[in-house]
Parts: C-alpha cells; sequence; structure tokens
C-alpha cells in the first residue's frame, strides 16, 4: 500500500510517516520545505532503517503533483501540507488562503483524475470557535475567528461537497487539538523558527535559555487555577491516529469527522509544573494580560474516534513534556 504525504517533513506529517513505515506501508513525501528542512527526511529513515521517496515541490502545483501521481501507484494521501500560524493568517490572509486552498483543490482534482479517491487531512479544533460546553463533540456548532481556521473550515466543506458529488470517496477529517511532544529517538519534533506562539515551543525556548521566562497570558480565566485549559496530546499518539483513519478510509466509503485529542484538560500552570518536575528544570513565568481570541477552556470528547477509527491516546503529559524537551537538547 503506497502513501502520499503532503506536508511530510513538517511536524506531524514527519512523526506519522515513521509510523507509516514501522508498519511496512510504502510513503512518498511532497513538501516545499516552506516551513521544514530537507534533513527530516534523512532522520525519517535513521529512526526506520526505510527508505521514503522524496519530492521538493508545491502541492498547489499541478504539473508537479501529475508527475508524483504518474510516477507513483498512490492508494491513498494523507493531507498536511499548509499554512498554520494563527496571527501570520491575520495579517497576510490571502497568502493563506491561496496556499492552503489552492493546494487542497491541485490535490483532490489529480486525485479524481487517477481515480484515488482515499483522503485522511489535517483539520483543526479551531473549528470549532468557542465551545459551547465541554468536552467537545464533533456535532458542535462550527465557527471560526481567524483566516488560519476559515481555510480549514472552508476544506472540510469542499470535502463535503466533494462525497456528495461522488461517492466513490472516502474522506476522514481529523480535528487536532494542541499537538506536543516528539519522537522518543530526539531526532524529529516541532522547531518553529523565531519567537514561538505555542505554549509547549515557548516553554522550551525558556528551558534552553533562549528566551528569559514565559509569559502566562491570563489568570483570571473561570478554570481550576485561572489559567487556560487545553487538551495536549502527543504527536506520536496523534501520528497513530492517522494510521487508523488510514484504515478507515482503506474499508468504507463516506466522510465523516473525528476529534484526536486526549479528553483531559490541562492549565497552563500545570503544564509548567509538569515540565519542571520531569526534567528537573526551572521554568520562570510572568503572569500577563490575556491573549485577545482566547478561549477560557477547550478539550475533546474523543469517544468517536475510539468507537469508529479504533484509537485512543495513550501517552501522558509527563511523557509530552519529557519528549519535547528531549528533542529540543537534542537540537543543540
Ligand atoms: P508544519 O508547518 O510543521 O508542517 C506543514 C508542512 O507542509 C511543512 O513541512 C511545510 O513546508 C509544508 N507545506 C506547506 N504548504 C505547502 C505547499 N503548498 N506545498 C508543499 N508543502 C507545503 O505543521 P504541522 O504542525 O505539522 O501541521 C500539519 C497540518 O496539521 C497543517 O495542515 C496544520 O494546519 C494542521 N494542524 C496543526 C496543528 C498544530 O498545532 N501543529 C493543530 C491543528 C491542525
Ligand atoms: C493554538 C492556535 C489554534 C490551534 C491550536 C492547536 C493560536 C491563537 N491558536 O491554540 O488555532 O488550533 O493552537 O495547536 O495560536 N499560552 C501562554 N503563553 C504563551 C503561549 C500560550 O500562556 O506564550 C497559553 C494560551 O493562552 C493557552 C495555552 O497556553 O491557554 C495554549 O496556547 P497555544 O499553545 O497557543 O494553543 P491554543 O491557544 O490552544
Amino acid at each position: 500500500m503506497k502513501i502520499l504525504v503532503t506536508g511530510g517533513c513538517g511536524y506531524i506529517g514527519s512523526h506519522t510517516v515513521v509510523e507509516l513505515l514501522d508498519e511496512n506501508y510504502e510513503v512518498v513525501i511532497v513538501d516545499n520545505l516552506c516551513n521544514s528542512k530537507k534533513d527530516v527526511v534523512d532522520k525519517i529513515k535513521t529512526i526506520t532503517g526505510k527508505d521514503v521517496k522524496f519530492y521538493e515541490e508545491d502541492v498547489c502545483d499541478k504539473k508537479a503533483l501529475q508527475k508524483i501521481f504518474k510516477e507513483n501507484k498512490i492508494d491513498a494521501v494523507i493531507h498536511f501540507a499548509g499554512l498554520k500560524a494563527v496571527g501570520e493568517s491575520v495579517a497576510e490572509p490571502l497568502r493563506y488562503y491561496r496556499n492552503n486552498l489552492d493546494s487542497t483543490l491541485t490535490l483532490l482534482e489529480i486525485m479524481a483524475e487517477h481515480k484515488c479517491y482515499k483522503i485522511v487531512f489535517s483539520s483543526s479544533a479551531t473549528v470549532y470557535g468557542a465551545p459551547k460546553s465541554l468536552p467537545i463533540k464533533e456535532d458542535f456548532p462550527l465557527h471560526t475567528t481567524n483566516p488560519y481556521g476559515s481555510t480549514k473550515l472552508m476544506i472540510e466543506q469542499i470535502l463535503k461537497d466533494l462525497y456528495i458529488a461522488d461517492s466513490n470517496w472516502s474522506i476522514a477529517i481529523l480535528r487536532y487539538f494542541n499537538p506536543i511532544g516528539a519522537h522518543a529517538s530526539g531526532l524529529i519534533g516541532e522547531n518553529p523558527n523565531g519567537i514561538p506562539n505555542n505554549l509547549m515551543p515557548y516553554i522550551i525556548k525558556v528551558a534552553t535559555k533562549e528566551l528569559p521566562y514565559l509569559n502566562v497570558f491570563g489568570n483570571n480565566y473561570d478554570t481550576k487555577d485561572g489559567t487556560g485549559v487545553r487538551d495536549y496530546i502527543h504527536v506520536v499518539d496523534l501520528a497513530k491516529g492517522h494510521l487508523k483513519a488510514i484504515d478507515k478510509v482503506i474499508k468504507d466509503k463516506g466522510v465523516d469527522c473525528y476529534n484526536l485529542g486526549t479528553g483531559k484538560g490541562y492549565s497552563v500552570l500545570e503544564i509548567v509544573k509538569t515540565f519542571e518536575k520531569v526534567n528537573n528544570i526551572k521554568i520562570d513565568y510572568k503572569i500577563t494580560e490575556a491573549r485577545p481570541g482566547d478561549i477560557a477552556a477547550c478539550y475533546a470528547d474523543p469517544t468517536y474516534a475510539k468507537d469508529k477509527l479504533n484509537w485512543e491516546a495513550t501517552l501522558d503529559i509527563k511523557k509530552m513534556c519529557e519528549d519535547s524537551y528531549n528533542y529540543a537538547k537534542k537540537q543543540k
């Protein structure tokens, strides 16, 4: 079985490629390296001892995709390629709409031409906006507050419309909660450029002394300790969810959405304390203003993914903090 992984050099994509190779899938990666590095391909080979075909191409490039589909008999696609920074999407909406929508439309057109109708798509819990209650179920109302989130919601709609038009399609839409952690080897992980926006990459920069302290965005939320609560999920658990989604699209036609989260919420201060404890390091922090647009709490009801995909997260918050730091130390 040959899987095309778009964005396979990125954070979640690279971990998923490792899991696919470990399960003896053949993998073809297409990535334009706009937010990743080519050496990830070698690291994947080192971890798995297996070969992986890599094309440095833009998924918006129809000719390049044609070539990939002609040279490889692709059975299914996992589509990670996309831009993902919320703040940047507010500043540069056209770049976000162009890249995320164009890449998806081009990919779907070429897939249909080659009669490849099986796709797993990376969506996000951001499509729930401020949820009406917790935990969040897949049938909750959808609402977005920034262009990045809107690209995800639009693509979800495109995929649903596609299945209505042609019932040959098998589509799994995965709504990720907050992926953190890294592969236990410490060879692959998340390495954002510049000052990070997200919590764990920021904590890492404080741990490695590249930044002096963490800004904790608000402590007046209606949560256990007043700081924001999220459903952090180990990236390896998340990667394994994609293999279950591949099983599903290979077996059944249709289109469906699945929350990939642990179902547990941790506050910012709980994450800081756990990180300090498991890594035996002090993380200085200051309480600052709440970040505009942030919600108090967000965590999944992951029951549907368990029932329909036979998947559930197994790695705990300690392992997430340990593996995140292990990867960061190996980059030094
Ligand atoms: P990432 O930036 O590490 O990986 C995305 C990869 O796609 C990068 O390697 C980038 O170079 C590539 N890419 C982007 N546009 C491309 C294009 N037009 N053609 C070819 N390659 C292209 O991001 P990630 O964290 O691994 O996220 C993967 C997917 O999951 C994204 O679609 C993202 O929106 C989604 N997602 C991520 C999170 C998260 O917190 N990391 C949460 C929810 C959803
Ligand atoms: C972010 C994205 C969201 C995406 C999600 C999944 C933003 C605004 N939103 O959301 O679209 O779906 O990741 O990965 O980027 N925090 C601090 N200090 C920091 C950074 C974060 O206190 O320096 C707090 C936040 O207020 C929040 C928690 O940590 O309570 C998690 O923040 P973050 O990692 O940015 O994730 P989300 O806000 O959930």
